[in-house]
């Protein structure tokens, strides 16, 4: 099976379990909404890469690792986008959630995936107890309040904060999660992964100051100029665009070093390379810069 048919499989299935019949139907349709059709799938395709590389000798546990890290990934964004953050009525392309449902439920929707993601971890977790607490541990970190998701949303409501803290934080952590996530689950020392989701999440979140800087990035999805009007940290405008761009370039040669020496090291190389590619929309920056 692909690596995309794993994650879409595995994500019907959790939403699945979330009982349609006894959840309130305009919740479970904003669940849906805000995890189908999915972005690129990035992280997932990462985790599952890396739990491939690793040996893979327990797939549902990876697959409840990726699935689990995609939809904190998606309640990250239908937070992100209520308006007491970036206030975006526009996500992949469609309505964000609040748009389409209502703030009260687009609050719990989010509050939902992250609830539904860590239940898939404890559903798995069975094929190999051991690894559920390293697991759970490290996909936390990803979300949580010092390093992860939570840490970077949280910074933009301090006075001033380092731009590389708060990418780490807001895009870098979950990466991370999703490299050491394969490791864990494939019974294998995460550490050597650790490099390799920090520069993929680095050289991502790079991509995206250079798109929300880019006048010429409508039609991307989503809205653009979202740093300036909230008056957010962001690369481009901190180095410019075309120093940004020498830095994306220069974080994703680091990222394809960074792949350790394993069996499905070529795969991983040519992963990272064809996500390089998906951050494309950067060269629209370029070009509305020119
Ligand atoms: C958007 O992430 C939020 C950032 C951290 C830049 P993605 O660009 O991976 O979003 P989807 O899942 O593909 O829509
Ligand atoms: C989103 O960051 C990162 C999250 C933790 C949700 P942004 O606000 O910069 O991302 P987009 O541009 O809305 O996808
Ligand atoms: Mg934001
Ligand atoms: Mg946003």
């Amino acid at each position: 099976m692909t690596l995309t048919k794993r994650i879409e499989s595995t994500l019907h299935a959790a939403l699945d379990r979330a009982d349609p019949a006894a959840t309130p139907p305009r919740l479970a349709a904003a669940l849906r909404h805000a995890v189908f059709p999915g972005g690129a799938r990035l992280r997932p395709t990462l985790c599952l890469a890396v739990a491939k590389a690793c040996g893979d000798d327990r797939p549902a546990l990876a697959d409840a690792a990726a699935a689990a890290i995609e939809l904190l990934h998606c309640a990250s964004l239908v937070h992100d986008d209520l308006p007491c953050f970036d206030n975006a009525d526009l996500r992949r392309g469609r309505p964000s959630v609040h748009a389409a449902f209502g703030e009260p439920l687009a609050v719990l929707t989010g509050d939902a995936l992250i609830v539904l993601a860590f239940e898939e971890l404890a559903r798995a977790g069975a094929v190999a107890p051991r690894r559920l607490g390293p697991l759970v541990a490290t996909v936390a970190r990803g979300v949580g309040p010092a390093q992860g998701i939570v840490a970077g949303q949280a910074w933009e409501s301090e006075p001033a904060a380092p731009i590389e803290t708060y990418h780490q934080a807001k895009t870098g952590a979950l990466f991370v999660a999703a490299t050491m996530g394969g490791a864990v689950a494939a019974g294998r020392d995460p550490e050597p992964w650790r490099a390799l989701g920090a520069l993929i999440g680095e050289a991502y979140q790079v991509a995206d100051d250079l798109l929300d800087a880019s006048a010429g990035a409508e039609g991307c999805g989503k809205p653009v100029g979202q740093d300036a009007a909230f008056g957010r940290p962001n690369m481009a405008a901190q180095l410019g665009v075309e120093a940004a761009m020498q830095r994306l370039k220069s974080i994703v040669r680091r990222a394809v070093a960074a792949v350790p020496e394993c069996d499905g090291a070529v795969e991983l190389r040519d992963l990272v390379k064809a996500a390089a590619l998906r951050l494309a929309p950067s060269q629209a920056a370029r070009e509305a810069a020119a």
